[in-house]
């Protein structure tokens, strides 16, 4: 498939390209994606991280708060899946927990080589107990499609919080740095179960939770770079929920999902 094919597949997956239906996907036949542009500087996996300025240090949870004997995150480090499954359908760490129908652990291929993390589960994946279900969800499966993926074939999903966070209205909301920083221990485990090949951070949230900088970085500095989480290559794109409203950030999303497609070719 020539690239333009690919571009045309994506767009038409996520629902603004031509009728072009896919027969078969496969990934070690992806082309060399398109160049990027110019000013997008890629950094080699290993650098340090180059944000030195953007770094943030949210204020620790304090860790009696529920009394959840648990979460000690040196304990977590060490669960396996099922432990590590029944800590969090439990766990009362954060004040999140109160609202919640379900804990919303993450789903997919748990040797998956790519990870996909967002911010948290809004009303319909705290009822269902599973993320992106709703129609950011079917946006995202398309996603996934045009990368050769699927949900449970070498794709894992998971959000850095696991409870819904909610406003005085009852509406959904970004998880505060604090209830990040709470449940991270929590995904920094999935992740080193999992040893997935590349993380795809999506939105702000995902993306500055992980990589600990400050809440004000703007996405520009986050987007068309390699970034690096635990000694993986980390790209940002947008948030599934956002390009639902955006057509034209639609088309910057494939050059994110070509970045990251080079990279786990490498
Ligand atoms: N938005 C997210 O970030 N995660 C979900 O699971 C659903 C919506
Ligand atoms: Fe625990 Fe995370 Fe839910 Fe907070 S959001 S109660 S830390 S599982």
């Amino acid at each position: 498939m020539t690239n333009d094919q690919r571009r045309s597949a994506y767009l038409e997956e996520i629902g603004i390209g031509p009728v072009w239906k896919r027969r078969s996907v496969q990934i070690e036949a992806v082309p060399e994606p398109k160049p990027r542009p110019e000013h997008i500087v890629e950094q080699p996996v290993a650098a340090p991280a180059p944000h030195d300025d953007l770094l943030f240090e949210p204020a620790m949870p304090e860790m009696e708060t529920h009394g959840s004997s648990n979460y000690d995150p040196a304990v977590i480090a060490r669960m396996d899946w099922a432990t590590l499954k029944e800590t969090v359908s439990g766990c009362t760490k954060c004040d999140l927990c109160r609202n919640r129908t379900h804990t919303v652990f993450g789903v997919g291929d748990e040797k998956a080589k790519w990870l996909f993390v967002g911010e948290g589960p809004g009303r319909n994946e705290d009822l269902r107990g599973e993320p992106f279900v709703g129609q950011a969800g079917k946006l995202l499966d398309n996603m996934l499609l045009a990368l050769g993926l699927k949900r449970g074939d070498n794709a894992y999903i998971a959000n850095i919080v696991k409870c819904r966070p909610t406003d005085a209205a009852g509406k959904d909301r970004p998880p505060t740095a604090e209830e990040s920083a709470a449940c991270i221990p929590y995904l920094q485990r999935q992740i080193s179960l999992i040893q997935p090949s590349i993380i795809v951070a999506l939105g702000k949230t995902a993306a500055l939770s992980l990589l600990n900088l400050r809440p004000d970085t703007p996405v520009s500095k986050l987007r068309g770079t390699v970034h690096t989480y635990a000694d993986l290559p980390l790209v940002v794109t947008y948030h599934p929920a956002y390009l639902l409203r955006s057509l034209t950030d639609k088309k910057k999303a494939w050059d994110d999902l070509c970045l990251a497609m080079a990279t786990y070719g490498r």
